[in-house]
């Protein structure tokens, strides 16, 4: 995400626009690059942008959308891509929980400008750590290699060393493995999208349960499976409905991050460089973190409960996670 960020040419002070809800990783590279995250609200039952609010949140300073798949879901990459044009961002899509995921039929990372994928452990495929910063167009394309490789064009010194880029390469024995598990990734990832739906499919009307949301034209690749409670249709709150779901030998975890990632305190006291942030110290962003206020994301994260589906389990398996989750939200319905 760094390496994207960098080559699409994000200045200190830039605005790039994201969601609070997603890993840390998101916007490392925005925030090494001294560009500022905006926060844009979610939709409540995929966790993806709301295009309304992400268009809310364009100032003359924005660069950039980030689109972020959560748990594999593209929902409504489309639109984000007409809004980027229209205002002439660049759209940059993290696809790192959406390996083989389709948007409309075609493979994520198609629609942005730029994209990334992770290859950290526990990915629908792995090399172990790293991962794979890719783009269709040719004005970003070379400059990909560029900036994950030190600034270095290795194929004319002259455009070398024009600007900062780190350190971000792969080694070849990780690509090997890599290319192997793709082999792999059609077969994970069709079996992954049909256990979600069938769990879906089992979960749909059951008093107190929110479930995931997928478009029908897509393929979301589940990296994980997002219920929600709805807590006025039930008499037990978050940790309960789990702990009774422990009891039925299914694990859900009790929610996803701790927070929203402008309540992390390193943006609520703009202390991402030993304390200081220098491009707010120098005037060249008024973003307030502990003013950001994103309610759907809040009540996401206040409610949601993730399954950890994967490709080893079967059909049987899932509809057994269903039975104990009803027998769960039937005991405590309202
Ligand atoms: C949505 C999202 N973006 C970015 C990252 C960062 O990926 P990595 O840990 O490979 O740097 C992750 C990691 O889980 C992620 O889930």
């Amino acid at each position: 995400m760094h390496i994207a960020v960098a080559a699409a040419g994000i200045a200190p002070g830039d605005e790039v626009i994201t969601s609070g809800i997603t890993d840390i990783g998101t916007v490392i590279g925005v925030l090494f690059q001294s560009a500022v995250p905006v926060f844009a609200d979610l939709e409540p039952f995929t966790g993806c942008l709301d295009p309304a609010d992400v268009e809310r949140k364009i100032t003359s300073k924005t660069k950039a959308i980030i689109a972020v798949h959560l748990a594999g879901n593209p929902r409504r990459l489309g639109e984000l891509k007409t809004i980027a044009d229209q205002h002439k961002l660049i759209l940059i899509e993290d696809c790192a929980q959406a390996w083989g995921a389709l948007y409309r039929g075609k493979p994520v990372s198609s629609v942005g400008q730029i994209s990334c994928f992770s290859l950290q452990d526990s990915k629908q495929i792995t090399c172990g750590d790293g991962g794979i910063a890719l783009s269709s167009d040719e004005t970003f394309g070379p400059l990909l290699t560029k900036f994950g490789d030190k600034g270095t064009n290795r194929y004319d010194p002259k455009d070398s060393s024009t600007a900062l880029g780190a350190n971000y390469r792969m080694s070849e024995l990780q690509a090997a493995f890599v290319a192997a598990q793709l082999t792999r990734l059609e077969d994970i990832v069709s079996k992954r999208s049909r256990l979600g739906a069938l769990l879906t499919q089992e979960l749909t009307g059951t008093p107190g349960i929110a479930t995931h949301h997928v478009d029908k034209e897509d393929r979301c690749s589940y990296w994980f499976y997002m219920t929600r409670l709805v807590p006025e249709k039930l008499r037990c709150d978050r940790a309960q409905f789990t702990k009774a779901l422990a009891a039925e030998g299914v694990t859900f975890s009790n929610g996803y991050i701790a927070t929203a990632l402008y309540g992390m305190p390193m943006f609520r006291n703009h202390s991402f460089f030993a304390g200081h942030w220098p491009i707010k110290e120098l005037g060249l962003t008024a973003m307030d973190y502990t003013k950001v206020k994103c309610p759907v994301t809040e009540e996401i994260l206040k409610t949601c409960m993730l399954f950890r589906l994967n490709e080893a389990m079967d059909e049987e398996y899932i509809r057994g996670v269903a039975k104990a989750v009803r027998k769960v939200a039937k005991h405590y319905a309202v």
